[in-house]
């Protein structure tokens, strides 16, 4: 893919998102990792449903700011997943409701405030998703936080914030984001009955199957 195919993808995926609720205003952020080593990031303060894909912010490989417009200030946030992901090609950002709600519930010490209800879940999200603590959006104290918790999980939740997903494409970044959205809702509506679970096998039958 080129980089204006990204750039394109990119911004068709940010409608979609916000076509479908999953953000509102100016909330969440998308970056993508290319082939030269830089990234592309959402400026901050835009609206992920209006994306105009000249003026993504484009950064290099030290995540300087070298195009497009002011990058999102959760840099941070995402240069953390870079750093310990190496399997990660994109990163997604959102206040999505349900994963936030779960976000807001959660005790501080959460290793996994969404159990694995799903096979999808499992397979696009995968075994763990930790809470990491709060921290004020922008503030570059949560990278090694996020950073600690992203070296053992595709995905973390922030304490109060939402979700931040990561995938090898962006489009499966974009596809666990909206999977773990929809794990967050089904644990709502499932809150206070005694679901069944997948059990240990189950999951890592699907994790050795799905990758
Ligand atoms: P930006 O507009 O700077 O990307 O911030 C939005 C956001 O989601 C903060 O967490």
């Amino acid at each position: 893919m080129t980089e204006a195919d990204i750039r394109s993808l990119l911004a068709e995926f940010g409608a979609s998102l916000f076509a479908r609720g999953f953000s509102v205003g100016s909330a969440g952020n998308i970056s993508v990792r290319l082939e030269d080593g830089g990234y592309l990031i959402t400026p901050t303060n835009s609206c992920l449903g209006r994306l105009d894909p000249a003026r993504i912010a484009r950064l290099d490989a030290d995540f300087g700011h070298i195009g497009g417009d002011k990058p999102s200030k959760e840099v941070f946030m995402h240069r953390a997943f870079y750093r310990a992901r190496a399997d990660a090609g994109a990163v997604v950002h959102l206040h999505s409701t349900m994963a936030t709600a779960i976000a807001c519930l959660a005790e501080p010490d959460a290793a996994n405030p969404i159990p694995p209800l799903t096979p999808y879940f499992v397979m696009r999200v995968g075994r763990r998703l930790p809470l990491v603590p709060y921290y004020r959006p922008g503030d570059p104290a949560m990278e090694p936080a996020i950073a600690a918790a992203a070296a053992d999980a595709r995905a973390v939740l922030l304490a109060n914030h939402g979700p931040v997903v990561s995938g090898k494409t962006l489009t499966d970044a974009v596809y666990a984001a909206e999977e773990l959205e929809e794990a967050a809702r089904l644990a709502l509506l499932l809150r206070g009955a005694t679901p069944r679970l997948l059990t240990g096998a189950q999951v890592d039958d699907l994790l050795t199957t799905f990758g």
